[in-house]
């Protein structure tokens, strides 16, 4: 297992894995591959199953380390949450889904993960979740809705610290079908840059995922 450049990301041929946290050893989030080394445990990251591994995979450089806070929009049953929990060890991750089913999964993985908070909510509505969550170093979010980019936004105001970064993972097809996949990404950066967002990368998924993108921004000065 060697370490990537990313921190807490590591890489074995051509699979990445992150480190599995003490207390979920020997616990799986999904049907991921545990590779043990030096008393040491490892989960393998599908990039078919978590668009963050696709996207660091195609070289997304991001601001993720083992001290960070993550608001997490659209944990669902906690495939990525789970990685990012493995990555920001000492951190903490709120990790927001509003389907009940998905929250259930969710709830018996953060047994056995201290820093991972499941949150029954709806990322719509930031304010009701704001006795739990402060001022995170990361806002990541996964929603396929169409109105991905003015949830991303509003919680970005909401809870992104001053030198903060987001990441937002948008899927072309659920925001305007009428529309080309590059046509969606140049409307979605100039609603964010508009609300003062400034686009730091963006990373096409391909070929795990079609027409999705991974933006990152962060908030002008
Ligand atoms: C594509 S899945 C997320 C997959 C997950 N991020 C992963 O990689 O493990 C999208 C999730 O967003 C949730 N979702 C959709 N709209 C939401 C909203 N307004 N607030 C919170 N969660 C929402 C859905 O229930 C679904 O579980």
């Amino acid at each position: 297992m060697k370490k990537t450049e990313m921190q807490g990301v590591y890489r074995d041929k051509k699979q990445i894995f992150t480190e599995n946290l003490e207390s979920s050893k020997g616990i799986k989030a999904y049907n991921e591959r545990i590779v043990k080394q030096k008393n040491k445990e490892y989960r393998s990251w599908n990039p078919y199953r978590s668009k963050l591994a696709a996207a660091i995979l195609n070289n997304f450089e991001f601001d993720l380390n083992k001290d960070s806070k993550v608001l997490y929009l659209g944990a669902a049953t906690g495939t990525t949450a789970s990685h990012i929990s493995d990555i920001a060890r000492n951190g903490i991750i709120y990790a927001v889904e509003m389907a009940p089913i998905s929250m259930k999964k969710l709830l018996e993985i953060s047994k056995k993960r201290e820093n991972l908070i499941p949150i029954l909510a709806n990322a719509n509505h930031p304010d009701r979740y704001n006795t739990i969550v402060p001022q995170v170093d990361l806002v990541y979010q996964d929603i396929s809705q169409r109105n991905q980019a003015e949830i991303f936004i509003s919680n970005v105001k909401t809870y992104l610290k001053k030198n903060g970064s987001g990441i937002l993972m948008v899927k072309a097809r659920s925001i305007d079908i009428s529309l080309n996949p590059e046509q969606v990404y140049d409307k979605i950066c100039s609603k964010m840059k508009k609300e003062e967002l400034k686009i730091l990368k963006i990373i096409n998924l391909s070929p795990f995922e079609k027409d999705h993108v991974a933006i990152s921004v962060s908030v002008l000065e």
